[in-house]
């Protein structure tokens, strides 16, 4: 299969195959990412990022990776100020757009909105978020993480425990991430949800026909034992009105939970943003030290990956190795204040 102009609405579009090629270019990315090296294959090209929901992550590693291969980049955040508010249709505001750019990112909070934009357009529309449908790209780039959080070890993602905890109803991250992490083999899949907020059953039941164990529980305590990775999710309190506003205690991730009930090796993971207000439950900022959380390792990987499939989805994929030259400004050795030991033995 080549993604060299499809629109990327789902997780569905993707094979183990494609996953595993994209990976290999977005390793071979990383440096780019990181500001060690150049690769402007994508000089003259245009992206539109249009967000008519909050994003700090999607829109802003979207717009670097654009940037970063020597794209331009036009940029909407406020439907407001769009002519939308005018009563414009989505199909005229898509083709509208499309005749000024190459590809689109758009995020949504319906989860309709971003096949209107499709359906109006020849450009590639990348889906950066549809309600609480699917989010395809934070899958590609969680599962880039785990590809590389693995590769340490040389075992791999098949055969693995992994836990999903949280809001599994309304979280697009994790309808996507289901959809990736069933290409591999052999996973026992923990469903770890408050009651109402399971995963969607036609989605267990993809994963189940694939040949996977379904787990599902309610108890973070019990279920995150002996998990390979756990990944934890926020309460999509925006997506239900009336509903709690917090996760009871039992659900918060924190360090004394983690070393109650995790291994040394657990992968712990957060699409983020996590709500650090009190009394939130949500993944707790005591574990930011762990080296076993590896949520800002997932935000580096957002980069990689989101050029990996621009690249891919326009069509200059090829052109990446010979394009490849070193970058000559300064850059810190390190991202964060704890990053040293991961960014050691990495071919920059
Ligand atoms: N940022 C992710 C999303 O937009 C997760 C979240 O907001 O909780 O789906
Ligand atoms: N993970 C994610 O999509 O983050 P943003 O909502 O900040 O884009």
């Amino acid at each position: 299969m080549s993604l060299t102009g499809k629109h990327v609405l789902s997780s569905e579009l993707f094979d183990r195959d494609e996953l595993e090629r994209l990976f290999s270019l977005a390793d071979l990315l990383v440096p780019v990412a990181r500001g060690r090296k150049v690769a402007r294959v994508l000089e003259g090209a245009v992206m539109a990022s249009l967000f008519f929901e909050a994003s700090t992550r999607t829109r802003l590693s979207c717009e670097s990776a654009f940037l970063r291969l020597g794209g331009g980049v036009l940029s909407c955040t406020n439907a407001e100020l769009m002519s939308i508010s005018k009563g414009e249709s989505y199909a005229d505001t898509s083709r509208v757009v499309s005749g000024y750019c190459d590809l689109m990112v758009v995020r949504h909070p319906d989860d309709d909105a971003v096949h209107e934009f499709m359906a109006a357009t020849n450009v590639p529309v990348i889906n950066g978020g549809n309600g609480a449908g699917e989010h395809p790209t934070q899958a590609l780039l969680d599962m880039f993480t785990l590809h590389r959080e693995f590769g340490r070890d040389g075992r791999g993602l098949d055969g693995r425990r992994v836990a999903l905890v949280g809001d599994l109803r309304y979280g697009r991250t994790v309808h996507s991430l289901i959809n990736l992490i069933s290409l591999y083999e052999d996973l026992t899949i923990v469903c770890v949800a408050p009651a109402h907020l399971g995963m969607p059953v036609a989605l267990l039941e993809r994963a189940e026909m694939r040949g996977h164990r379904i787990e599902l529980s309610e108890s973070p305590e019990i279920a995150l034992k002996d998990a390979d990775v756990v990944y934890a999710t926020r309460l999509q309190t925006e997506r239900f009105g009336g509903g709690p506003v917090s996760y009871g205690e039992e659900f918060r991730i924190d360090k004394s939970l983690v070393s109650r009930v995790c291994r040394a090796d657990t992968v712990i993971m957060h699409p983020l943003p996590r709500d650090s207000r009190a009394g939130s439950n949500d993944l707790a900022m005591d574990l930011n030290s762990d080296s076993r959380l590896a949520i800002f390792r997932q935000t580096d990987s957002g980069i990689p990956v989101r050029m990996a499939l621009f690249a891919s989805v326009l069509g200059v994929a090829e052109q990446i190795p010979d394009a490849l030259r070193p970058a000559t400004w300064y850059r810190p050795e390190y991202t964060g204040p704890d990053d040293a030991p991961f960014y050691r033995n990495t071919a920059l």
